[in-house]
């Protein structure tokens, strides 16, 4: 059987991981062909793709990024794109497709499955960590640990400088590095997607912190997280292919709020890509190859429409449609394990 695989959306480490343990095992072990599509769905609309081999991908397990390049593009944005992206497969004469994405790129493969009859197969990734249908996301690990280290970084400069300094993290639905790195860097004050803030809450935890004696406070925001309405002005971004707007603008808005209100001196960090470049953490890359390991053993047992996913400590096969279903935000329980330690 020859099988493609491509990677669509936002980059993240571990990534390359997940195509070599594909390629690996689908080679090595099924006696397959592995085909790799260029820049996400844009790879098999346009028949854009190159031969994998075990020699192509050596060396790539602790590179950051995809060897194969990604793209935003979304194959239902065109009447013709699924009709495209069978042709494709069938002119290479491939049996299936292993679709390794987050929420956009499973939710088109999730529909070219149900609505076109296409053979393939998810493989969860993502730094936001919000997939609902598995318990941890590749990518995830490794943006957390560069998130804590800009925080621990910015706390010595915060401290020596007296101010309170705004680390803008990524998280466009879901605060899971914003909330992770809070507690794990001891921010003051953590603002999720999840729970809209009031601006005039945000500064009194400053200000009673101030009043307790520290002089410098370290405030984390995904850069999804917004004003309850009527509190505070935001301006709206452009948006992609799937309708998401392009985030990053929260922290400058809030360190201009905090110093006007509060009269601390602020100043505001956007990690932003930096979160999702490099090697990948020793976790992401077990995770992502175990996924992929199960993703071409699902494919040579004909299990299309599904996606291995990460329940507890074992990988289970769950059905596409339903790891796009939903997103996995921040429960209140999680949030409500920061509160003894903002303000
Ligand atoms: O999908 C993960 C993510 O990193 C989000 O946290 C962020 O909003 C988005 O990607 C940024 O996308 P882009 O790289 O296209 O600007």
């Amino acid at each position: 059987m020859r099988v493609g695989v491509l990677t669509g959306g936002g980059d993240c480490p571990g990534l390359n991981a997940a195509i070599r343990a594909i390629v690996r095992k689908g080679i090595d072990v099924h006696g397959y062909e592995i085909v790799g599509f260029r820049d996400g769905w844009r790879g098999p609309i346009e028949n854009l793709q190159e031969e994998l081999t075990v020699e192509s991908t050596r060396g790539i397990l602790p590179r950051g990024g995809t060897i194969l390049g990604t793209s935003r593009t979304n194959p239902f944005k065109s009447d013709d794109g699924p009709e495209r992206v069978k042709k494709t497969m069938e002119d290479l004469g491939l049996g299936g497709l292993i679709a390794i994405g987050g929420e956009d790129t499973l939710g088109a493969a999730a529909r070219l499955h149900t609505e076109h009859d296409v053979p393939v197969l998810g493989v969860p990734k993502t730094i936001d960590n919000d997939l609902a249908a598995t318990d941890v996301t590749f990518g995830f690990d490794t943006a957390l640990q560069v998130a804590t280290e800009a925080i621990d970084r910015l706390h010595t400069t915060a401290e020596s400088h007296h101010r309170v300094m705004v680390v803008e993290v990524m998280g466009r639905h879901a605060g899971w590095i914003a909330l992770h790195s809070g507690l794990a860097g001891g921010g003051d004050v953590i603002l999720i997607p999840e729970r809209p803030f009031d601006i005039e809450e945000v500064c009194s935890l400053i200000s009673r912190r101030h009043a307790r004696g520290r002089n410098f406070s370290i405030v984390v925001v995904a850069e999804g997280a917004s004003p309850r309405e009527g509190t505070m002005e935001v301006a709206a971004g452009q948006t992609d292919e799937f309708g998401h707007v392009r985030l990053g603008g929260i922290g400058h808005r809030l360190e201009r709020e905090i110093e006007d209100r509060t009269g601390f001196e602020t100043r505001a960090v956007v990690l932003g890509h930096i979160q999702r470049g490099g090697t990948p953490t020793a976790f992401d890359r077990v995770l992502a190859t175990r996924l992929g390991v199960a993703a071409i053993d699902a494919a040579h047992d004909g299990r299309w429409g599904t996606m291995p996913a990460l329940r507890g400590t074992r990988i289970e096969l769950v059905p596409l449609a339903e790891a796009v279903e939903s997103l996995r935000t921040v429960p209140d329980e999680d949030y409500e394990v920061a509160a003894p330690f903002l303000g």
